[in-house]
């Protein structure tokens, strides 16, 4: 699990993460510092910002900026945009990846509880997305949208409904901006990552007994979860000069578990060998 890209690759370049102090938000981050980007790295909770930047440089030895800016606030994410700028000049890529999300049946879910996650997830996304377009776009610059979605913004999926419903808004976000604002060089590409094991999700997606009753690992063709540093390569190479002409791309990382789980006879993986001597004997001719 190593790094793909050319060393310096992301050299002078500026990343915004939201999100981007903790999971999958900071593990891509991580990386794209090893490639000599500055990165920016906002969420609501400074504490916690400020922890991961320290040990980011640390690791790293790149510059990290943290700022705290709630998705759901636009003058908030103006602010990032301004501090981003004023600490490390123009800004080339935006990782829209903050959200929220828990398990629950949905008739138990009250409204605000949709709200909720509807708010960071799709409200989030696009506040984030116009200002960073807007700013671009007001200056004549290039830019490139990173959105995280997940494999059931387009099958949905039952107990994570408003989640389901956020993810499906921003794919829809992704696929229109990318035909809208390629005339300004702005391209927008999504990754639906499978199950990568981080706190936030582990916490709220597989609380207390549910992580041993159902394995992630066991849904998936390859048999296990994925590895931070995988998601890392694929998201540096869509934020990267090296994919210019992909635009209003989703790109599924997950082992296989969504096209897996979807196929009408998958679950004949759980027929062993001597089953299939005795079917093959007794199959019509
Ligand atoms: C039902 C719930 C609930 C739950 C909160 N609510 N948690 N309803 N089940 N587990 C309801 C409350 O009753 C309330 O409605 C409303 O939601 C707001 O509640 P708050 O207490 O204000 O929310 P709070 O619990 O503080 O925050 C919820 C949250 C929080 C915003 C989702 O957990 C959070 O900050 N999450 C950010 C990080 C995160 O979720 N990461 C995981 C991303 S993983 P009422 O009507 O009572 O007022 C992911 C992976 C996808 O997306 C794919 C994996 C393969
Ligand atoms: P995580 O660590 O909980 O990341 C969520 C981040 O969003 C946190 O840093 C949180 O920070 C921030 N956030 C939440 N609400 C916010 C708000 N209102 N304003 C600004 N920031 C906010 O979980 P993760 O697993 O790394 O998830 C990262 C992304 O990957 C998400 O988009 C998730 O849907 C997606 N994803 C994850 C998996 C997986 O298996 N892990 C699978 C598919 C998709 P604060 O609480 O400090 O604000």
């Amino acid at each position: 699990m190593t790094g793909m890209l050319r060393e310096n690759c992301f050299k002078d370049k500026t990343i915004i993460i939201t999100g981007g102090g903790t999971g999958l938000g900071r593990s891509m981050g991580k990386y794209l510092l090893e490639l000599g980007a500055n990165l920016v790295i906002t969420s609501r909770k400074l504490e916690v910002l400020q922890k991961a930047a320290i040990e980011l440089q640390e690791q790293t030895g790149g510059r990290v900026l943290p700022v705290t800016c709630d998705v759901r606030k636009y003058e908030e994410i103006e602010n990032v945009i301004r501090a981003a700028e004023e600490k490390f000049g123009a800004i080339h890529g935006v990782v829209n990846n903050a959200a929220g999300n828990f398990i629950s049946p949905t008739e138990r879910l009250s409204h605000r509880a949709f709200d909720i996650i509807v708010d960071i997830v799709l409200k989030g996304t696009y506040y984030t997305t116009l200002a960073a377009g807007k700013n671009w776009i007001s200056k004549k610059q290039h830019g490139v949208f990173l959105n995280i979605v997940t494999t059931y913004a387009w099958t949905g999926s039952g107990f994570v409904v408003p989640s389901a419903c956020g993810k499906a808004g921003v794919l829809a976000l992704t696929r229109s901006l990318a035909v809208e604002w390629a005339k300004y060089n702005i391209r927008s590409n999504a990754i639906a990552p499978g199950p990568f094991p981080t706190e936030g999700a582990w916490s709220r997606l597989l609380p207390g007994d549910l992580v041993k009753k159902f394995d992630p690992a066991q849904r998936i063709p390859l048999k296990r979860v994925g590895d931070h540093q995988e998601l890392g390569n694929l998201a540096a190479y869509l934020l990267s000069d090296y994919s210019g002409y992909i635009n209003g791309e989703v790109i599924t990382i997950d082992g296989g578990e969504w096209l897996r789980n979807g196929g009408e006879f998958s679950h004949l993986e759980s027929i062993p060998p001597e089953m299939w001597d005795v079917l093959e004997k007794t199959r019509g001719k």
